[in-house]
């Protein structure tokens, strides 16, 4: 069956971005978040967003427009009904996402696909809470999602041919180019760039550098478009410790476990870039590394 409807459950960082990026490519999409106020700031999120499109010249305002008359936004999960996908970008939390998909499931026609954002929570754990794990896939997105072109789209062993085959029709779609992975946690981006963000970390932590110069010796000399620092910044610290949480206890790999660092500043709230501070400060006209 054809996907026309999208729902999108989380309007942050990612959730926004998804919207956004279904709305420019012609889907009716629906955005849930938890209650109006959120509602409000995932609205600016995207506007702001489609604003810097049509800044940078890859929109015009009557594509600004046209999208954004395919948005609608609501507080109710039950407005997710009619959907044909629902893509799910909520906190890094199983249980959280469990309970979100248990109410989709009784309320969701037998045909609508669930789709988890998750980024390195094993897209099993959750499908396994609902009655339709072979309508369950993983689509990981990458940010800032209108400019990043991937999504991993992540099989498990219940995930049917036809769902598996929709999932990549859509992604296309959306004007992203889809690859597949096993659901192991980290998909393949993570699996590689969570040890390569922590282990600047611990440089860091070993006085090897400073934040500024490591962060120049990657986009000096490797060409990256952002240093470590800035990345996790980026990122958000918060998310990074969680992501890292979950697969360190996935694999007991020490490669994955958080440095002491990663932690003392995320219970100091400095999350990056979306909180003021995180490795640098965010609040003047160019990010400054903070002391650690
Ligand atoms: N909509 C559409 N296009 C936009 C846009 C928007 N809102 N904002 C910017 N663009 C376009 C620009 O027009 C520009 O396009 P061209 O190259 O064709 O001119 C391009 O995007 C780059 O934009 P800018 O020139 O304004 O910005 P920049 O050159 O400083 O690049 C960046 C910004 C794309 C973020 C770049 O720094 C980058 O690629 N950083 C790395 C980001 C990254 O690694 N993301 C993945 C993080 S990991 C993750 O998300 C998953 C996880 O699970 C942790």
């Amino acid at each position: 069956m054809e996907i026309r409807r999208v729902g999108v459950v989380g309007c942050g960082l990612m959730g926004s971005g998804i919207a956004e990026v279904a709305a420019k490519s012609g889907f009716d999409v629906i955005v849930c978040e938890v209650d109006d106020e959120v509602v409000e700031n995932g609205k600016s999120l995207i506007r702001k967003s489609m604003d810097r499109a049509v800044e940078k010249e890859k929109m015009t305002l009557t594509e600004q427009e046209v999208a954004w008359g395919h948005l609608h936004f609501t507080a109710e999960v039950s407005e997710l009904e009619n959907s044909d996908i629902v893509v799910e970008a909520i906190i890094e939390n199983l249980d959280a996402k469990a309970e979100l998909f248990q109410q989709l499931d009784r309320l969701c026609p037998d045909h609508t696909i669930f789709a988890s954002n998750t980024s390195s929570l094993p897209v099993t754990d959750i499908a396994a809470a609902t009655s339709r794990a072979d309508q369950f896939i993983g689509l990981h997105f990458f940010n800032p999602v209108p400019v990043m072109k991937l999504v991993e789209v992540v099989r498990t062993i219940a995930t049917s041919q036809e769902t598996l085959d929709r999932a990549l029709q859509f992604s296309r779609a959306l004007n992203k180019v889809p690859i597949t992975a096993k659901d192991n946690s980290g998909f393949v981006v993570n699996l590689l760039l969570v040890p390569y963000l922590l282990d600047a970390i611990r440089q860091l932590e070993h006085g090897v550098a400073t934040v500024e110069d490591i962060d120049a010796a990657m986009t000096l000399g490797l060409g990256y478009p952002m240093g470590p620092f800035i990345l996790c910044d980026f990122v958000g610290i918060d998310t990074l410790y969680q992501i890292s949480e979950i697969m360190f206890d996935e694999y007991r790999d020490p490669r994955y476990a958080p440095p002491p660092l990663l932690k003392r500043i995320v219970t100091m709230g400095r999350f990056g870039q979306k909180s003021g501070k995180g490795f640098y400060d965010w609040s003047g006209e160019k990010p400054t590394a903070l002391s650690v």
